[in-house]
């Protein structure tokens, strides 16, 4: 029995009129009268309008299914009747109708605050919007996984729980540990250093902790993070890596997913043209003069660019841009001086990826310093113990060599392609700095 059930989107094919199946699924939307009744069928796939008459189904039958709240749960049988007007062509003509399981009255109905529909994500992952961003997001991180094992990376996992900072003490979570005290991971960096000496290319798609004391639109407090860390690879090899990688992801969304974006609204002719075009990579001193002269911002020489001052710039752009070589002032201490630089002061071997239409910083990356000295000091200066990082040195201590890597972060990437409104519908359950449940 299990077995002659099809998918939606399966019968929904050209030739099948006439044909005989049995669907199953949840009821998406009811409507009707006493002699006729109209059932929207859901299952993971697609939806399909059945109809039913009194007189096909009978009393007991008609009646039953005419009483069924919306997201009960059925299968059905019918007959498939090619409709021009009908969503996606089809229509069944119902022969049978069995409850699985009747629904409640269902808490969600149209017009309801983003808020109240975060509060019933759980059910609003049924929504034609969440299982839409659900499929890009399987599509996103399968593309993640199959670009780099394409390219002779080796998967590598980072732990979660860890003793040590890496981008700075603000955002850690600390976790009671038996009697200490430690914090959920902000970055696999450091041990993705350690761990090049061994695999020398690797990368993951892990779950990231930041506690993000503001609330914004592109700041979840747990979210996840696409990283690659290379030996032998300079930050400007990490940057190319970087573009192919983004590219071949939404090059992968178009090939899959042009149903959901099309259901998102997500026009896609924003981003057939980015498999094309050129994506500029420029420095942070070069964005500093676009600032000024194309947009009239005075940004001083030295200050990390703000989200204003992003926008700003990205107005100027419709790919993607990476900026590279920002103060090293400002910078986390692992990001080496870049003594080749062109620029009014000592700038970091460091680079953002940018994405257009305001969705802000999606990479984040950089080579890594290979000085023990500079590295303490700058520890020292971001008020960090020395010794707690004596692993990590010692990584400079036993052969080291050049290494870079970079973190895309996955939600923003999601919320860009999807043109989501807010980084939390990226995310099925979303952790912000005012919301953990569901
Ligand atoms: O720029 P970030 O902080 O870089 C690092 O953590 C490096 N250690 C990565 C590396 O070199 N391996 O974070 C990387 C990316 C950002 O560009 C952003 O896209 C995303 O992670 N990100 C966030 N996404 C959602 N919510 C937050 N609170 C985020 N913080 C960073
Ligand atoms: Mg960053």
């Amino acid at each position: 029995m299990e077995r002659d059930f099809v998918r939606i989107s399966d019968v929904k094919v050209s030739g099948n009129q006439g044909l005989e199946v049995k669907l199953r699924g949840w009821v998406y939307r009811t409507r009707g009268s006493n002699r006729m009744l109209f059932i929207v069928l859901r299952d993971s796939s697609d939806i399909i309008q059945c109809v039913g008459s009194r007189d096909d189904l009978g009393d007991e039958v008609f009646e039953t299914a005419r009483a069924l709240n919306i997201e009960s749960s059925i299968s059905v049988m019918g007959t498939l009747n090619e409709d021009k007007r009908a969503p996606g062509g089809y229509e069944l003509h119902l022969k049978a109708v069995e409850p699985v399981s009747p629904a409640e009255r269902f808490p969600i109905t149209k017009d309801q605050s983003e808020e109240f529909l975060r509060d019933n994500r759980h059910l609003w992952l049924r929504s034609r919007k969440m299982n839409a961003i659900l499929k890009i997001r399987s599509t996103v991180t399968g593309a993640i996984h199959e670009f780099f094992r394409m390219r002779g990376y080796y998967e590598f996992t980072p732990p979660i729980l860890t003793p040590n900072a890496a981008e700075g003490g603000s955002t850690l979570f600390e976790v009671k540990y038996y009697d200490r005290k430690i914090y959920m991971t902000q970055t696999w960096q450091l041990y993705a250093e350690a761990a090049i000496f061994s695999l020398e290319r690797i990368y993951d798609v892990s779950p990231t902790f930041r506690a993000e004391k503001s609330k914004t639109s592109r700041h979840l407090s747990e979210f996840w993070m696409a990283e690659m860390e290379a030996a032998w690879m300079s930050y400007r090899q990490a940057i190319e890596v970087a573009i192919e990688e983004v590219r071949f992801i939404i090059a992968k969304v178009l090939e899959k997913n042009r149903n959901e974006l099309e259901i998102l609204e997500a026009d896609t002719s924003r981003l057939e043209p980015l498999l094309s075009k050129e994506w500029p990579v420029i420095t942070y001193t070069e964005a500093l003069r676009i600032l000024k002269e194309k947009m009239g911002m005075d940004v001083t020489w030295g200050k990390d660019l703000r989200t204003i001052e992003e926008e700003a710039l990205m107005e100027n752009f419709d790919t993607p841009v990476t900026v590279l070589q920002y103060p090293k002032e400002a910078m986390a201490f692992y990001k080496p001086v870049d003594p080749e630089a062109d620029a009014p002061g000592p700038v970091a071997k460091c680079f953002d990826m940018i994405a257009p239409e305001g969705y802000g910083e999606i990479i984040g990356g950089s080579e890594r310093d290979t000085d023990v000295s500079a590295i303490s000091e700058a520890l020292e200066r971001e008020g960090e113990k020395v010794e707690n990082y004596d692993w990590y040195l010692d990584l400079r201590r036993y052969g080291s060599v050049q290494h870079s890597g970079y973190g895309l972060g996955v939600e923003r990437l999601i919320a860009w392609i999807c043109r989501l409104d807010n980084i939390k519908d990226a995310i099925p359950f979303p952790r912000t700095l005012t919301r953990v449940t569901p």
